[in-house]
């Protein structure tokens, strides 16, 4: 009796628009889709808007967020699914696509809540300074000979010091979650003195000091101190010249990444500033002055008292 009812209950909406709910399914389809291989009279409009975004997992790899939108008109009802195709251009070049079925036939042009249908798929993993170009179109497209609509962004990712790059595992590997905290002062003409923390990743550094020119350099190893400070002699005028601290660490070798600090003039207290200097003994020294002279003036008149009474 419950099925009965039930039953019952659906024919009786029919005049509403039924309240779907619309997802994707994706997988890998690197070759032509099998739609390609047969003629459509009625195929779907091309994507409204399509972007790209990098975005960072729990496992430290940085995947593409991309997203789209579709176009609200009346083709949207032959809509089968969304092909999606990213190529990589940096030392190597890659190439692969994902084909995103929607779960339902399209019955309304809007979501029923009213805005543009919207869709998103994270995946295709971002290496470090590649220049990705990004292609979507929908499925059915047009036929074989046919230009078949589609939209394409382009999007280059940075290095490893990006705010989001830095957490791949390759980044942390060179030191991009390293905070070195460089400070360096100019400790006199010859000498420049530089602090930084040690990473665990590694023991040997070198610090350059390079103004126009290099002027200066040191290397550090076996330190096992976490926070160091080195005396790097230098052999011109070091201050506002620029620090740079190259890590040696066991992945990356020669190509981690480097940090860089100013030099800046030490805090100092005595010799380097004899305006200071001078002002401060005279006002140390004129009590003592001034006490001395009436101490001086006290002894004259007490000579000339004694005089008198002679
Ligand atoms: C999407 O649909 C096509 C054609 O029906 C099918 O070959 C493919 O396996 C489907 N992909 C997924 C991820 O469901
Ligand atoms: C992916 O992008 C879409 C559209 O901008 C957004 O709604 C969604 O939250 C993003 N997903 C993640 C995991 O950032
Ligand atoms: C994307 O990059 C390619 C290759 O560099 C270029 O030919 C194309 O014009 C770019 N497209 C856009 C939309 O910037
Ligand atoms: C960096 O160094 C300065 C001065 O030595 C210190 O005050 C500051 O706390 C340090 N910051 C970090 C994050 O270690
Ligand atoms: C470096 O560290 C030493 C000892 O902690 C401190 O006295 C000095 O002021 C620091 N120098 C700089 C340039 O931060």
């Amino acid at each position: 009796p419950k099925l009965v009812l039930l039953r019952h209950r659906a024919s009786c909406c029919l005049a509403i628009p039924p309240v779907f709910k619309q997802m994707i399914q994706c997988g890998s389809e690197n070759g032509p889709s099998p739609e390609w291989l047969v003629s459509h009279t009625l195929t779907p409009g091309d994507l409204r808007d399509l972007r790209v975004e990098p975005v960072v997992t729990k496992s430290s790899s940085i995947l593409m967020n991309i997203s789209w939108i579709l176009r609200a008109d009346a083709s949207i009802r032959f809509l089968k699914a969304t092909k999606i195709c990213v190529s990589g251009k940096s030392n190597v070049q890659s190439y692969s696509c994902v084909r995103c079925n929607y779960t339902e036939a399209f019955q309304t042009q809007t979501r029923p809540s009213g805005g543009k249908w919207t869709f998103s798929y994270i995946g295709f993993s971002v290496e470090l300074n590649t220049q990705y170009f990004i292609g979507a179109h929908n499925i059915p497209n047009a036929n074989m000979n046919d230009d078949s609509p589609s939209l394409s962004v382009n999007f280059t990712s940075p290095g490893c010091l990006d705010h989001l790059m830095k957490y791949k595992t390759q980044c942390i590997q060179a030191g991009s979650l390293w905070d070195p905290n460089i400070t360096a002062c100019k400790k006199d003409e010859k000498t420049v003195e530089v602090n930084f923390t040690t990473s665990p990743l590694g023991n040997k550094y070198m610090a350059i000091i390079q103004n126009k020119n290099l002027i200066g350099s040191l290397v550090l190893e076996q330190s096992k101190l976490t926070h160091v400070s080195v005396m790097v002699p230098v052999t011109e005028e070091s201050e506002g010249a620029v620090v740079q601290l190259t890590p040696y660490f066991r992945t990356c070798g020669n190509d981690c990444i480097r940090r860089k600090g100013t030099v800046v003039l030490c805090p100092q207290t005595d010799t380097s500033f004899p305006l200071d200097n001078s002002r401060s003994m005279l006002s140390g020294w004129l009590p003592l002055l001034l006490l001395a002279s009436l101490a001086a003036m006290g002894m004259l008149v007490a000579g000339t008292c004694l005089m008198w009474r002679h």
